[in-house]
C-alpha cells in the first residue's frame, strides 16, 4: 500500500509534472546562493543536499526542511541533518556481529546501542512533524494536497486492501523517503561536477550543448531535458562509475537457488555489489575512465539504460524491489547537474589543480566523497537570471557557512567509524555476503535478479 501511495502521490508522471515548478524554484533558490558565493569556495554537496532535502520536504510536508528560504533561522535544520548523516555512517559500518552471528549480542562495537538512541530522536522529531501536521492540514505555504496529509487521511481507514497505516508505519514512511531521496540524488551530482570539472573539455562540450538547447538568459527546466543528450550521457557516466548506493541494499532469498553454479541457501542475506559489476573489464572498455562518450551513437553502449533493464549498470537496482522513487532521483539529478554546468563555469579553490582532483570514496550506505567537493561558482549566465536580491545572503548560503565546521567534524567521524572502499579484501568486494555464511559466491554481471 506504502508503495502505491508514493506512486500515485510522488513519482507517478503526473506527480512528477505537478511538482515541476517545486524542484524548480528549489534548484533556483540554489543557484541565487551560489551566485551570491562571493571569494569563499562553497561546499558543494551540503548545498546540494539543502536543495534536494527542501525540494522533497515541499512534496512530502508541504514545507521546507531546512528553513523557509527567507532568512530565518530553522533550528530543526541542523537536528535533522546531523541525524542523517549519523544514520548514513552508522549504516555502513562494518558491524562484526552482523558477519560472526555469534557475536552479535555483544555489540563489540555498540552500533545496536547507538542505533537504538538514534531511532528514538528519529523517532520524536517525525512524531512532532506529525503530530503539528494533524493540527494544521496541509495549511502550509502550498497549493497542493502533500502526501503527510495524504497519509494521515488515510490512516485509521481500511485501504480495501485489508490493510490499515499506523503512525509507526507514517513515519516510518517519511524517514525512508528523506534518507533515501535526499543523498542519493545530491552526491550523485556533486560526483558528475567533479568529473567535469576533471575534464574541462567535456564540462565545455555540456555548456555549448546547454547554450544551444536553452541560451543565456534564463535558467534549465525540466522541458530541456530530453533534448540535452550530451549531459545525459554525463549522467549515465556517473552513475556507472560512483553509483550512489554502491552495495544496494541488503535483499534475503526467498528460495533457495542456484545462481552461476553456486548454491543460495533460503533465507541468505545479499548484498549485490553494484558498485563492482559497473567496473568489471570484462564488460566495460577502461572501465576507471570517466567517457561519458561510450552512452552516445558510436561508443560502446549507445543505448544501455541504466533504470535496471541492463544488469551491467544498475544504479537504482532492478527487479521488484528496484528503487521506488527513480523516476524522481533521474529528474532531480538530470536538472541540477544541467543547472550547475549550464549557470556557472566552476573553479577549484588556488592551489588545487583539476587533474590531481581528490576522487577517493568514503565508505558509508551511500557514497560519499571522501574530501567534499569545495569550489568557487562564477556565473556565466546574465544577472537578472540569478534573481535580484543580490545584497541579501540566502538561507541556504548562511547555512553552509555556519555548519562548515561541523561538516568538518561530521566527515571526520564518516572517515573515523567507516572503511574504506579500496581497503576492503577482495573476496568481500566482489562477493555478496551470504547472511551467517560465507558460501563461496563469485558476483557475475549476469547475475540472476530473481531474489
Ligand atoms: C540518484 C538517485 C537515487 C539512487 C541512485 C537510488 C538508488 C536506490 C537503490 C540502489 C535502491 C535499492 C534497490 C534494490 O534493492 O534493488 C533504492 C531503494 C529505494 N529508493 Fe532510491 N535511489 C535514488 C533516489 C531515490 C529517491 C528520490 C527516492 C524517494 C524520494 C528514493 C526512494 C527509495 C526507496 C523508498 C527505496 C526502497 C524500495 C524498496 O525496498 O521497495 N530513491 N534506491
Amino acid at each position: 500500500m506504502l508503495r502505491k501511495i508514493c506512486s500515485v502521490h510522488l513519482f507517478s508522471g503526473k506527480a512528477l509534472d505537478d511538482f515541476r515548478h517545486i524542484r524548480q524554484e528549489e534548484v533556483a533558490v540554489l543557484t541565487r546562493a551560489l551566485a551570491r558565493a562571493g571569494q569563499t569556495p562553497v561546499n558543494l554537496g551540503q548545498l546540494l543536499n539543502v536543495c534536494t532535502t527542501n525540494a522533497l520536504g515541499r512534496v512530502m510536508l508541504g514545507r521546507r526542511v531546512f528553513g523557509d528560504g527567507s532568512g530565518g533561522e530553522d533550528p530543526k535544520a541542523d537536528e535533522f541533518k546531523e541525524m542523517v548523516v549519523e544514520l548514513m555512517v552508522l549504516a555502513g559500518v562494518f558491524n562484526i556481529g552482523d558477519f560472526v552471528p555469534a557475536l552479535e549480542w555483544l555489540d563489540l562495537q555498540g552500533v545496536a546501542a547507538k542505533m537504538k538512541k538514534l531511532h528514538a530522536r528519529f523517532d520524536a522529531f517525525l512524531g512532532a512533524i506529525v503530530e503539528e501536521h494533524k493540527i494544521s492540514g496541509s495549511a502550509g505555504s502550498e497549493r497542493h494536497v502533500d502526501l503527510l496529509s495524504t497519509l494521515i487521511s488515510v490512516r485509521d481507514n481500511a485501504d480495501g486492501e485489508g490493510g490499515k497505516l499506523t503512525d509507526v508505519e507514517i513515519k516510518a514512511l517519511l524517514l525512508n523517503l528523506f534518507t533515501a531521496g535526499t543523498d542519493t540524488s545530491s552526491s550523485t551530482v556533486e560526483w558528475a561536477i567533479a568529473e567535469l570539472i576533471r575534464h574541462p573539455e567535456m564540462m565545455a562540450q555540456a555548456q555549448q550543448e546547454l547554450d544551444a538547447v536553452v541560451g543565456r538568459s534564463r535558467l534549465v527546466t525540466d522541458l530541456d531535458l530530453p533534448q540535452l543528450t550530451y549531459v545525459q550521457a554525463i549522467i549515465k557516466e556517473t552513475f556507472r562509475l560512483h553509483p550512489s548506493t554502491p552495495l544496494s541494499l541488503p535483499r534475503m532469498a526467498a528460495e533457495s537457488c542456484e545462481i552461476n553454479g553456486y548454491h543460495i541457501p533460503k533465507n541468505a542475506t545479499l548484498l549485490v555489489n553494484v558498485w563492482a559489476i559497473a567496473r568489471d573489464p570484462e564488460v566495460w572498455e577502461e572501465p576507471l575512465e570517466f567517457r561519458p562518450n561510450r552512452f552516445l551513437p558510436g561508443g560502446e553502449r549507445p543505448n544501455a539504460d541504466v533504470r535496471g533493464n541492463d544488469f551491467e549498470v544498475i544504479p537504482f537496482g532492478a527487479g521488484r524491489r528496484i528503487c521506488a522513487g527513480m523516476s524522481l532521483g533521474l529528474r532531480m539529478v538530470h536538472l541540477l547537474t544541467a543547472t550547475l554546468v549550464h549557470a556557472f563555469n566552476w573553479e577549484l579553490p588556488e592551489g588545487q589543480v583539476a587533474e590531481k582532483l581528490n576522487m577517493d570514496e568514503a565508505y558509508g550506505l551511500t557514497l560519499q566523497r571522501a574530501a567534499p567537493l569545495m569550489v568557487h561558482p562564477r556565473p556565466r549566465l546574465s544577472p537578472q537570471v540569478f534573481g535580484k536580491h543580490h545584497n541579501l545572503k540566502s538561507r541556504a548560503m548562511r547555512r553552509v557557512n555556519m555548519t562548515n565546521k561541523s561538516t568538518k567534524t561530521e566527515r571526520e567521524s564518516l572517515h573515523l567509524s567507516c572503511i574504506h572502499l579500496h581497503s576492503l579484501p577482495h573476496w568481500l568486494r566482489i562477493r555478496p555476503v551470504l547472511g551467517k555464511f560465507f558460501p563461496s559466491f563469485r558476483m557475475s554481471s549476469h547475475l540472476n535478479m530473481k531474489f
